[in-house]
């Protein structure tokens, strides 16, 4: 049997007119789409979208059932990498990576990708990262403005993360223009936000080329590698991972990840102390309420508002018939604003005991790195406050990037 979908169905407008998003893949970038989120996880946990030929998974039994089921996979049967991708160098990062993947090399390589992550020594990673912020302070200049927060935000996780693989200092601002046209070409073809253009796609090409090269030579140097370089090459021998190309790929896998993800919750967190000024006195009384803080900001404000799977073959998901190559939007962010998953699941409440959150997915391909990216993020936040961040101007110059999935605040005068 054919599978339904082959190419990203086209987004409908983005807002409703009651204001409310006029459909999921609008919500991320909807200044307040958490009414809605949470009508739909209480109200619809898993619908047909007719007029856009997806279906949502809203609840967090359904999201978890999707998540955890094999039937439902990261991208359709019949086209392991979109068709707009085909033939370049971004295919080459994007039909490798263990995100994207369910084939059964990538179990052992998901192995390899996690080992390496999780053995990292987080001491040295936070000393890495306070050293970087310092220097940082140096090359964005003594004012701390909403555009140069907005710049920090996105370059001190990135420039982490590379230099935990090695790459050097002085290709930070190239690693970072590729990184954003591969990331922008990739989320077009595989979702349609931004629109594909034949600009968009050469220079996704391009950036793909050149960061495949870049980790090719810092991959094949010895004295070059960082440790997670390092790391994920020992894991990837050990567990039998022979092709040296998944290794490449998902070394620079550990930027695209986290890049977007880790500014985003720290622009996130960074609007959720502009908000509540008495919590702002909290941490800034004492920094140990940081912690709990940015784990209440992911349950409450999800970066990754959702993911999406594909269906294998004709099944049975939550209670409906589905048929192969279905699309399945899972909401993560309505999950999180369930009540099955936690009492009260709109107050905001740093103190909320054991709270359960699906901000890092679940199933076999949960993010790795939650520990890693929660402790940048902490670093980066806490970094900005001492700095003086102008909290109190982030909110008037404040859109969210057009995305379909990640909510990232971006700041401006
Ligand atoms: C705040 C930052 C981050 C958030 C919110 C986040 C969230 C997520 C989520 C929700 C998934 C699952 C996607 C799905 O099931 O479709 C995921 C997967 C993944 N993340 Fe993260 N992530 C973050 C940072 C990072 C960082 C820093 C790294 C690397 C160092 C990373 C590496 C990965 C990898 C390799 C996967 C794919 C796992 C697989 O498919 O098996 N993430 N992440």
């Amino acid at each position: 049997m054919t599978a339904r979908i082959s190419a990203p169905p086209v987004p409908a407008p983005p807002f409703s007119a009651d204001h409310s998003p006029a459909h999921v893949r609008a919500a991320p970038s909807h200044p307040d789409p958490y009414p809605y989120y949470g009508r739909l996880a209480r109200e619809r946990p898993f619908f047909r979208d007719e007029a856009n030929g997806w279906w949502v998974a809203a609840s967090a039994a359904a999201v978890t059932e999707v998540l955890t089921s094999a039937i439902c996979l990261t991208r359709p049967l019949s086209e392991p990498i979109p068709a707009a991708l085909q033939g370049g160098a971004a295919a080459e990062i994007f039909g490798r990576l263990v995100r994207l993947r369910d084939d059964e090399a990538r179990g052992r390589l998901k192995e390899a990708v996690t080992n390496a992550v999780r053995g990292l020594d987080l001491g040295e990673v936070a000393a890495l990262a306070h050293r970087r912020a310092a220097e940082l302070d140096d090359e964005l200049g003594p004012r701390l403005d909403e555009a140069t927060t907005t710049q920090f935000m996105f370059a001190l996780p990135m420039q982490v993360i590379a230099l935990l693989l090695g790459i050097p200092r002085e290709r930070f601002g190239d690693v970072m223009g590729w990184l954003a046209a591969y990331g922008t070409a990739a989320a077009s073809a595989g979702t349609g936000i931004p629109a594909m253009t034949p600009d968009l796609l050469r220079s996704g090409h391009h950036g793909a080329q050149a960061l495949l090269d870049l980790a090719s030579a810092v991959g094949s140097a010895d004295a070059q590698r960082g440790p997670l370089f390092q790391a994920l090459l020992r894991e990837a021998t050990r567990l039998g991972c022979d092709d040296e190309r998944d290794v490449i790929a998902n070394a620079l896998g550990y930027m695209v990840q986290g890049f977007a993800g880790m500014a985003s919750l720290i622009g996130l967190t960074l609007l959720a102390l502009a908000r509540r000024p008495e919590l702002l006195r909290q941490v800034e009384a004492d920094r140990t309420y940081l912690r709990p803080l940015i784990q209440e900001v992911a349950r409450c404000d999800t970066v990754t508002s959702s993911t999406f799977r594909f269906m294998a073959r004709d099944g049975r998901i939550a209670g409906h018939n589905l048929r192969q190559g279905d699309l399945i939007i899972v909401l993560l962010a309505a999950a999180n604003r369930d009540p099955a998953l936690n009492p009260e699941p709109d107050r905001f409440d740093i103190a909320r005991k054991e709270p359960k959150s699906l901000e890092f997915g679940a199933g076999r391909h949960a993010c790795p790195a939650d520990k890693v990216a929660a402790l940048i993020v902490e670093i980066a936040v806490g970094h900005l406050l001492t700095r003086g961040v102008p909290l109190e101007r982030l909110e008037a110059g404040l859109s969210y990037a057009a995305s379909g999935h990640v909510r990232t605040p971006l700041f401006k005068r």
